[in-house]
């Protein structure tokens, strides 16, 4: 039996939504029959195949980089702007095609539009100039009255594009790179046309052209750019007819962002940046099988290849400190989870993890642990791709990944289950309950590690999606052999612990009752007092005419010194009417609604602190537990109501 536990507390980081984002190169039938098919029954009135646009939508992707890829480093983007029958077409040197260049800035931003995402521009730093990606940027963002600008309006469009992201060249180190150059180079060049670029827009994000991290291309150009750059960009791609060599690649993502992560470190400190370097892993996938230009890489997916992406995703996830952009590469037809024709389109089996992370994942990862059988892999000599990771071993059957909503009200688990045969029974184990109803696991499945999806087939590699009967702090799940579960948890959450979630800094303060002059409550504050366990103090009035709130340590540990009540079990005693008789004039504060408004307030910012001379010495403000009207206008609690 394989052992899932996590600790809600215990997070990683914040996610960032780029990680869902998305790549479309002038290459093949991408744009072209892929996104763009002006005239198709199937198209809007921009062109746009309709088909897909629904399609991509499910993948909520937040950011789409184009327009390449090596096709950038030969793009002269005014080829691709004003009156379509004007432009002209160019000889594409990338992929030796030709460029008709109907689609240009224009239609990818009224692309970017109509999936309502960013767009991310790369430049052309082969044959393009300084001058050119500063006009580039100009047309897209300028206010002024000024030439590029007024181009755009005269184009049609007055109000600017506000381009956020700007990519400082694709693959500059790879000698397939038209124009491609050496690290130094690159640096020298980089810096001048970072620094010219921001003249011409200061508010634009820029990408360095790393490698995969771990090169000395990426060190030298971290060194050099660390003063000028947002992002660093690394590609990584993997894949094998060999099963375990295809499905357990993506860890070598771990090893680019874990080593081009301490560059940047490195870099930061010793050069005393301040501003952060993220890490935007702007081209991955799995693509191993169409790699000459011929093919238009249209790669046709496994389900193998479905439980690599989920592991790339799950990867993204645990490294989410470190990987602020991923764009998948690439969205239609090329090495991609749409496949066209003229009359439709299926999705491929790398499409439905892409879907469901991008759905259910929640908004801060969560690091588990998790027991379990493990692989020990040896890399065979003849790989396509030359990455080895079995250093990186032995390896997990289950690739786990947990994400949770800032309340921690709501837990994603995502696990890819790598065995080609066996079924994985998991004891899962939680710090807070499960609610009963509404959890749920979406199961990608297919009858073996080879299927895939066709337009005669198109699902044979599907979702199905569950409920679970489901409760408590502890419970048991399978995950079939070659799948990939999305597993919604709903989370009970008390107070306390949803205020902690949010800030885990404050001090809290429970309301305490035992007035002398009245009769006690030792249930109450039995029960109360249970709350010491979870570090949190109470408050005991000791007179009725000018009462003096006392508070004890917060280390005070309440079985100590009280038997709890036996009737009640915490939580579920905080919120019981008996609170409010015994609290004489508080009503019980920890209802649901007020857990909803303590957490807000606290997100907020809008608590009021409550400073004890007792905790002189503690530097942070302490929050008073309490919902009543009257309650919060006597003692120092919250506003609350
Ligand atoms: O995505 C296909 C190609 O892979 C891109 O054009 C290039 O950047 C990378 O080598
Ligand atoms: O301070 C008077 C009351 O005494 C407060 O509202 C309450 O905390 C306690 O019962």
């Amino acid at each position: 039996m394989a052992r899932i536990a996590i600790d809600l507390d215990r997070t990683i980081g914040a996610i960032d939504r780029r990680i869902f984002g998305g790549f479309v190169e002038h290459l093949g039938r991408c744009i072209y029959g892929g996104i763009f098919e002006p005239g198709s029954p199937l198209s809007d009135e921009h062109g746009f195949r309709r088909d897909v646009l629904d399609a991509a939508r499910q993948l909520r992707m937040p950011i789409l980089r184009w327009p390449g890829g090596n096709f950038v480093s030969g793009y002269h983007w005014t080829d691709g702007v004003g009156p379509v029958e004007k432009r002209s077409k160019r000889l594409e040197l990338a992929w030796r095609t030709v460029e008709p260049n109907t689609f240009g800035t224009h239609e990818f931003i009224e692309y970017c539009h109509a999936l309502d995402l960013e767009p991310y521009i790369c430049l052309n730093m082969g044959t393009g100039t300084l001058d050119e990606a500063c006009a580039w940027v100009e047309y897209c963002n300028g206010v002024a009255d000024t030439y590029w600008a007024n181009l755009r309006r005269a184009n049609g469009h007055p109000e600017p594009y506000n381009v956020r992201y700007w990519g400082l060249g694709n693959e500059m180190y790879g000698p397939w790179q038209i124009g491609h150059l050496t690290a130094d180079e690159y640096v020298l060049t980089a810096q001048r046309w970072a620094d010219a670029l921001r003249r011409t827009d200061s508010t634009i994000e820029l990408v360095g052209c790393g490698q995969d991290g771990w090169s000395d291309w990426d060190r030298i150009v971290v060194d050099g750019l660390a003063r000028y750059v947002n992002y660093h960009s690394i590609h990584i791609y993997t894949g094998s007819d060999d099963y375990w060599s295809n499905v357990l690649a993506p860890h070598q993502a771990e090893r680019g962002l874990e080593i081009c992560q301490a560059l940047i470190n490195r870099a930061r400190y010793l050069q005393n940046v301040n501003s952060e370097i993220g890490i935007a892993y702007d081209e991955w996938n799995v693509w191993f099988r169409e790699r000459g230009e011929q093919s238009g890489l249209e790669e046709r997916y496994t389900l193998a290849d479905a439980l690599a992406v989920a592991t790339y995703l799950n990867i993204f996830v645990r490294h989410c400190r470190s990987v602020r952009i991923a764009d998948l590469a690439q969205l239609v037809n090329v090495i991609a989870p749409i496949f066209t024709s003229k009359t439709g389109l299926f999705l491929q089996t790398i499409y439905h993890p892409l879907s469901l992370y991008a759905e259910h994942t929640q908004q801060v990862a969560v690091d588990p642990v998790v027991v379990c059988e493990t692989v020990t892999h040896r890399d065979p000599p003849d790989a396509p791709w030359a990455h080895r990771v079995g250093d990186l071993g032995p390896f997990k059957l289950l690739d786990v990944a947990a994400t949770r909503d800032e309340t921690g009200r709501r837990l994603t688990l995502t696990v890819v289950n790598r065995s080609p045969d066996l079924a994985v029974s998991a004891t899962v184990e939680l710090n807070r309950p499960v609610e009963a109803g509404n959890a749920r696991v979406h199961l990608v499945h297919g009858p073996s590690p080879n299927a895939s999806n066709s337009f005669a087939d198109p699902n044979s590699v599907g979702v199905r999606t569950q409920s679970l009967q489901i409760e408590g702090n502890r419970f048991e799940l399978v995950f079939p052999q070659h799948s990939i579960s999305c597993v919604e948890l709903p989370v009970a959450v008390e107070t306390t612990s949803a205020m902690r979630l949010v800030d885990p800094h404050i001090e809290l303060v429970a309301c305490g009752s035992s007035l002398r002059s009245m009769p006690t409550f030792p249930e109450w504050d039995a029960t109360i007092l249970d709350l010491a366990y979870e570090q949190v103090a109470i408050s005991r009035c000791t007179a009725t005419t000018t009462p003096t709130v006392v508070i004890q340590p917060v280390t005070w540990h309440a079985r100590e010194t009280w038997t709890p009540s036996s009737t009640k079990q915490w939580p579920h005693v905080i919120t019981s009417r008996r609170g409010s008789a015994a609290a004489s004039g508080c009503t019980c504060p920890l209802t649901s609604s007020t857990s909803r408004i303590a957490t807000s307030s606290v997100r907020q910012g809008r608590l009021r602190g409550h400073r004890c001379p007792a905790w002189a010495r503690t530097s942070s403000p302490h929050w008073m537990l309490s919902s009543s009207a009257a309650c919060s206008s006597r003692c120092c609690g919250m506003p609350i109501g």
